[in-house]
């Protein structure tokens, strides 16, 4: 699809949501704001650690149509979830909000914070991207909610502030200590461009993407074994990571050297020493992989993309077989390289294709399912798209 049939899309998405606004609330909503999914080319668990990201905003997103209350109530509605919630503002806080809501009710909460007194808000939201597939479905929801919230109440806050905000919402509200990394490319991410991130001063750089023009595509294959980062692996790996970086005496993993690490064995022990040599490693990766990009050498990303596969399945072991099962099967079809993308523990791996392969690395992946017993994967070609907007 063209930028433009995607834009026609998602206006045709709009259009229908609002029509569900009307059928749920009885009002017009004010407005309609979209924050999209994203896809980490490289640097996987390397954003609680101060270090770099290379992630690229998605032509998959959450739509949320909204309008404004006076009550200090706060409603939501989701056309994927049959739960509702009508909660009072006040009343939300850490730990006080189940299920999908404490998303939105978690960015109303921090934006508060922020000094943005939300009055309340009516919200119906619709999503394309799946939930706990590691294309980042909830930092999507936020930020979407956010821009709405803040474009309700003429607030003037800059995208990274938005971001963090969001953030917020998920380490405090929902209980999930992620990094910035999802909440900063949803609200900042360029069409045909990646984004490698400093996680650490947040300074950023665009890097052009030109892989249709390279002959090449991104494929995502969702595994469908899905995650649930709040069951406590993805916050291990964190404590693990700043136990380590204690250990060596740094103020976080990304002011780290391999040296340092492997120096440092003893005191690290096991596993983390392979938890600091993931990061460590990862880091570096990115800025090579980054390196690569500003020259447009789109055909040398593979070997790695493949490293880092291989480190986050062996040194951080946040893989599962469903993933490393697709990564061997897109890389014998003759992607380019193949990685898990996200936090892990099941989601979906992120593939580089020539474009004349991409049935065949769908049709590998999919045989190398049914014959593990797996359930089948879902195949998507995604490409780099705009950060969070209103579209209507
Ligand atoms: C999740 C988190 C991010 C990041 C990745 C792993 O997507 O939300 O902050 O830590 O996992 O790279």
């Amino acid at each position: 699809m063209d930028t433009a049939g995607v834009v026609e899309s998602m206006g045709g998405r709009a259009g229908r949501l609002a029509d569900a606004f009307r059928a749920r609330t009885g009002r017009t909503p004010a407005g309609v704001w979209a924050a999209p999914g994203r896809v980490n080319l490289i640097g996987e668990h390397t954003d609680y650690n101060d270090g770099f990201v290379l992630p690229l905003a998605i032509d998959r997103s959450v739509l949320a149509a909204a309008a404004g209350r006076a009550d200090g109530r706060l409603a939501c509605w989701s056309l994927q979830e049959p739960a509702t919630a009508d909660l009072a503002l006040a009343e939300i806080g850490p730990g006080r909000v189940d299920g999908w809501a404490a998303y939105p009710a978690g960015v109303a909460w921090s934006l508060a914070r922020e000094g943005l007194a939300v009055a309340g808000a009516d919200l119906v939201v619709d999503a394309d991207l799946p939930a706990g597939a590691g294309l980042s479905s909830s930092a999507a929801l936020e930020c979407a909610v956010a821009l709405a919230l803040a474009d309700l109440h003429g607030a003037e806050l800059d995208r990274p502030a938005l971001a963090a905000a969001a953030r917020r919402a998920e380490n405090e509200v929902v209980g999930m200590p992620c990094g910035v990394m999802d909440q900063m490319i949803a609200m900042l991410g360029l069409a045909g461009h990646a984004m490698l991130l400093d996680t650490r001063s947040l300074e950023r750089e665009q890097l052009p993407l030109a892989l249709e023009a390279a002959g090449l595509r991104l494929v995502v294959i969702d595994t469908r074994a899905h995650h649930r980062l709040v069951d406590g692996g993805y916050a291990d790996r964190r404590a693990a990571c700043e136990a380590a970086a204690r250990a060596l005496g740094v103020p976080a993993l990304r002011d780290a050297t391999l040296e340092q690490v492997e120096a440092a064995a003893g005191a690290l022990g096991d596993p983390g020493l392979r938890r600091a040599r993931h990061v460590v490693g990862e880091n570096a990766r990115v800025l090579e992989l980054a390196a690569l990009l500003r020259v447009g050498a789109f055909d040398r990303l593979g070997p790695l993309l493949a490293a880092s596969h291989a480190s986050l399945r062996d040194d951080f072991e946040v893989s599962s077989p469903e993933l490393d099962a697709a990564v061997e099967a897109a890389t014998a079809a003759g992607a380019l390289g193949a990685r898990m993308t996200g936090a892990g523990f099941g989601g979906s791996v992120l593939a580089l294709v020539p474009a004349g392969l991409v049935e065949a690395v769908a049709e590998r992946a999919r045989a190398a399912f049914a014959a593990a017993g797996f359930a089948a994967p879902e195949v998507l070609v995604v490409r780099a798209s705009d950060g969070a907007c209103r579209l209507r």
